[in-house]
């Protein structure tokens, strides 16, 4: 099953997304949550971040393991992910950094940190609640259009549409990575439950025909039709095209 819910604005998609979080954490405590990084999910984070100072939840116990990592960069470096991610969320909460976890990006061999990881995400028995954007051409996590999709844990050589996406984080597209591991389509559709957030006008093609278009790896996030348990959260202007074409889908 697939839900849809439009909100107002990028605010009120990031209380939406970060209820659905929270819900999972009071839920189980235990959860292992797969973490997306991009600009999307930083108002949902600070949100979780506010229950958590305020006693509502609490991330003690929860492990997470994130998407994806660009291949190069050092985790102290400002555009990694793992340092994304200690800086939007794991410094604000209450977790314990040794129960997150994130693809290595300087593991000199790229093809066995990729099996490490999958042999993790294993080890936890999967992932409770996996969190994902959507790329503006349909990548979840790294997983960039292609012939095909790909299971497992992957290096992948980004796009130029990535890299050119992303190159607002960096001083110029010259400096951002070519490469990245990320999480393969395997893991992802093996948790039990996705949240996708979604914000900005930019997305609303590309989310439709992903939830609405043929399942093809060349649009990755296509695959999530196959999947029993996805919520779609987004603000109205990325909600746009399925309010218009499908209105009947979404949630009141
Ligand atoms: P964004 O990235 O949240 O920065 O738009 C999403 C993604 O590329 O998955």
């Amino acid at each position: 099953m697939i839900r849809f819910y439009m909100e107002k604005d990028y605010d009120a998609m990031s209380y939406r997304a970060a209820s659905f979080i929270a819900a999972q954490v009071l839920a189980k405590p235990t959860s292992v949550l797969g973490l997306a990084t991009g600009s999307t999910p930083i108002g949902m984070y600070n949100e979780l971040a506010k229950k958590c100072a305020d006693k509502k939840i609490t991330f003690k116990a929860v492990r997470t393991v994130n998407l994806d990592e660009y291949y190069g960069l050092s985790p102290e470096h400002d555009q990694s992910y793992r340092y994304f991610m200690n800086k939007n969320f794991f410094d604000k909460i209450d977790i314990d950094k040794a129960n997150t976890n994130v693809p290595n990006g300087q593991n000199p061999d790229p093809v066995a940190e990729c099996a490490r990881y999958d042999a993790l995400i294993d080890s936890f028995g999967g992932i409770d609640l996996q969190l994902l954007g959507i790329g503006r051409d349909g990548h979840i996590g790294f997983n960039e259009p292609g012939d095909a999709f790909i299971g497992n844990t992957n290096y992948v050589k980004l796009t130029e549409d990535t890299i050119d996406a992303n190159s607002r984080f960096f001083a110029s597209a010259d400096d951002v990575p070519r490469y990245a591991l990320t999480t393969g389509i395997r893991a992802i559709m093996q948790a039990k439950k996705i949240l996708m957030v979604v914000n900005g006008e930019a997305k609303a093609k590309v989310l439709e025909e992903a939830f609405f278009g043929p399942i093809t790896p060349a649009n990755p996030a296509s695959i999530l039709q196959l999947h029993a348990d996805v919520v779609v959260c987004g603000d109205a202007p990325a909600m746009a095209y399925i309010a218009e074409k499908h209105p009947e889908v979404l949630e009141k």
